[in-house]
């Protein structure tokens, strides 16, 4: 049988329900990879009623016997993957012979935390980016200096030393910024402990993945945060440090493009955004309120209320382009049940001048303002609803509109956290056999 490489993005700007439809196409899949991004993620898997938040681990953790694989492009930070391995634990998830670090996976140490958090206390307002603090932008820096330390670090015996430098160097760096110390000597303690417990797990993954390949098994590849948060297409500055788009999937897991036999968007029935930068659908009224609610939109990381709006096709669009996306995951549809009418952005308007494309100046997008088309909503709750054919007739004019103003078809519809609310419509490549 062909192998089935499989990559999923959020088509948005993250919390697009990624976490859910990923545990749902995982029931038949080999492999999960996360690609890019830390524990800035947080994929939230609800099973049997209890919910469930992964930050690093690829969301087939849950699923007994699924392979997960933390790939090169992903920046690891030790402390929080041994806690969250820990946590799953304790929920009975067995994670020791199916866990696989890349040896080429950069580590975030906990001065990059601590700059993370200095460097945007040290911005001024407007110019902040919102990030969740969890040292992402400087372990990318260090990256891209070339002076990271890597997984394939952990198992050396002088780790410990190292780890105790780089923190006692990295204090001076604190120190100057008007910044408290680390405690050197228990960090680097706590680091090795760390290390000890990840060391058995590190390996070199890009090998796994081209056996299983060979093998002819399928491969899911879990994209974080979303097209718009991506470091070169999303909304920079305000945006994370990696990239979220489907490209990511082949330099952060070292498989080559052509083996990637389909990719998934999951799009959000409407817009949500955590953290700072431009969002022209933003709804700041008690329907935005109303959204929030509904939909319980509150980060899963970091807790904060996130910004709601109307869905917007001009950044679907965008997405759909960016990704090659061949079909899309709608989630959240349930939400909209009883706001009436819905809106849908069709374009912008950015002074006078009609815009069918994101801009890439944030600023030029911050004064765009959305043009809006208008749909009746429905009463109602679809949480029980198991077939497309027993949508309200709104519900399902609202889907034919997405697919229609995206060119890209619908092949997944979620209706509600669970499994069981999802309608898969067209088995998308994975597990397909
Ligand atoms: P960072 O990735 O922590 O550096 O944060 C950069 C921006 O990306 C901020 O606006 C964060 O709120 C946002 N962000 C990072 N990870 C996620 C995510 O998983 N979901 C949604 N937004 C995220």
């Amino acid at each position: 049988m062909a192998a089935m490489f499989t990559v999923l993005i959020g088509a948005q700007w993250g919390d697009e329900g990624k976490g859910k439809v990923i545990d749902v196409l995982t029931e038949r899949a080999d492999w999960v990879v996360r690609y890019q991004g830390g524990n800035n993620a947080g994929h939230t898997v609800e099973i049997g009623g209890v919910r469930h938040v992964l930050h690093l681990l690829p969301s087939g953790a849950m699923r007994p016997g699924v392979r997960c694989v933390i790939g090169n492009g992903v920046v690891v930070d030790p402390l929080a993957l041994c806690a969250e391995i820990e946590e799953l634990r304790g929920a009975g998830v067995d994670l020791r012979d199916r866990l696989f670090l890349s040896d080429r996976a950069h580590l975030v140490l906990p001065y990059h935390r601590a700059f993370d958090a200095g460097r945007e206390a040290a911005l001024a307002r407007g110019e902040r980016i919102g990030t969740t603090q969890r040292g992402i932008g400087p372990a990318y820096v260090d990256k891209a200096m070339r002076t990271g330390l890597r997984a394939c670090a952990l198992g050396d015996p002088e780790f410990p030393r190292i780890v105790r430098e780089r923190i006692e160097a990295a204090n001076r760096h604190l120190a100057a910024g008007g910044q408290p110390p680390l405690e050197a000597g228990p960090l680097a303690e706590q680091l090795a402990a760390a290390a000890r417990e990840l060391a058995p797990h590190v390996t070199d993954t890009s090998r796994l993945l081209d056996d299983a390949w060979r093998r002819g098994e399928s491969v899911l590849f879990e994209g974080a945060q979303g097209t718009m948060l991506d470091v070169d297409f999303g909304t920079y500055p305000f945006v994370t440090s990696s990239n979220a788009t489907a490209g990511g999937a082949c330099t952060g897991s070292g498989v080559p493009p052509h083996r990637i036999s389909c990719v998934i968007g999951v799009l959000k029935a409407y817009t949500t955004r955590v953290g700072e930068g431009p969002f022209p659908t933003e709804l700041n009224d008690a329907t935005g309120e109303a959204l929030r609610a509904a939909g319980r939109e509150f980060g899963a990381t970091t807790g904060r209320p996130r910004r709601c709006g109307w869905w917007d096709a001009v950044v679907a669009r965008y997405s759909a382009r960016i990704n090659g996306v061949q079909q899309w995951a709608l989630t959240k549809l349930d939400v909209l049940g009883g706001f009436d009418p819905i809106r849908l952005c069709v374009a912008y308007d950015l002074n006078g001048r009609r815009l069918d494309e994101v801009p890439a100046d944030a600023r030029a997008l911050a004064a765009c303002r959305p043009v809006y088309e208008e749909m009746p909503g429905w009463a109602g709750s679809l949480q029980n609803v198991r077939r497309l054919d027993d949508l309200p007739t709104a519900a399902r004019r609202y889907l034919a509109r997405i697919e229609q103003l995206t060119g890209v078809p619908i092949g997944i519809l979620s209706l509600g956290p669970g499994r069981e609310n999802t309608i898969v419509l067209d088995p998308p490549g994975v597990g397909a056999g």
